[in-house]
């Protein structure tokens, strides 16, 4: 991967990056994302924010590389930190994180978003607290994706600020979009995970030191939705 051929997971990214937006990719390691935009003419300017230096020194030259200084700011700054007023950011991506360090970085940074700007967030794992922070903030999820790249599935989010709006604790689990499409890569995944919430199960029961009734209560509960969601899948097509 680099600036000129993003992973599928990030061209998938990319794909709901508004034409002529001014876009900040917090957590932009390279700044593979943004350069590659810029570099096909989609957005219209960029911030790259970094917390690391490591990663910070990457995206700085990336940029540099591409002669895209003047369109690129690359940021040291932790989270939305690194967006400024000037910059007038109309999308922000997050990408690559967990889903509780997104919406933590979300949350701290709350005060640098305007509420125009469209949300494209990627985390790896912990959607449904990042989906409850979403509805708890206003927002409504506009589009949800899910791919499958090198063994991992990987989620896609997109949302924006809407009429205040409520999802089920199912829907905040799997997705709301996502429950709807039942695509296959969606069905393939909570099958695998139905297995995996079995196996966390027989292993509890056979565990020498009793585990928490709620975090048994709580895996019974994710297994008993995951069967449901399948269940309904396999109905006849009307
Ligand atoms: C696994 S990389 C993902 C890079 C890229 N977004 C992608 O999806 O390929 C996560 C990056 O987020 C950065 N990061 C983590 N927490 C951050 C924060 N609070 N503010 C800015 N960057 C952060 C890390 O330094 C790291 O470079």
């Amino acid at each position: 991967m680099n600036e000129h051929t993003l992973s599928m997971r990030l061209e998938r990214v990319a794909a709901h990056v508004p034409a002529g937006a001014r876009l900040a990719d917090i957590g932009s390691d390279h700044g593979y994302l943004p350069v590659a935009l810029m570099r096909r003419g989609v957005i219209a300017s960029a911030v790259a924010g970094e917390v690391a230096t490591t990663p910070f020194h990457a995206a700085s030259r990336t940029v540099r590389e591409n002669g895209l200084e003047p369109h690129i700011s690359v940021r040291l700054a932790d989270g939305l930190a690194a967006i400024e007023a000037a910059d007038a950011i109309t999308a922000v991506s997050l990408c690559g994180m967990g889903g509780e360090t997104i919406r933590d970085i979300l949350d701290r940074g709350k005060a640098c978003l305007s509420g125009r700007e469209r949300l494209i967030l990627q985390p790896n794992g912990g959607e449904q607290p990042l989906r409850q922070w979403l509805m708890d903030n206003g927002y409504r999820i506009v589009c949800e994706e899910l791919l499958r790249e090198n063994r991992f599935y990987y989620e896609i989010i997109v949302a924006e600020r809407a009429e205040a709006v409520t999802y089920s604790a199912e829907q905040l689990y799997f997705g709301p979009l996502q429950m709807q499409a039942r695509s296959p890569e969606f069905l393939a995944k909570w099958q695998r995970l139905l297995r995996q919430k079995h196996k966390t199960l027989a292993s509890f029961e056979l565990a020498r030191q009793a585990v928490p009734q709620d975090k048994v209560q709580e895996i019974a509960q994710q297994a008993k939705w995951i069967t449901a969601l399948l269940a309904v899948s396999k109905l006849p097509q009307a």
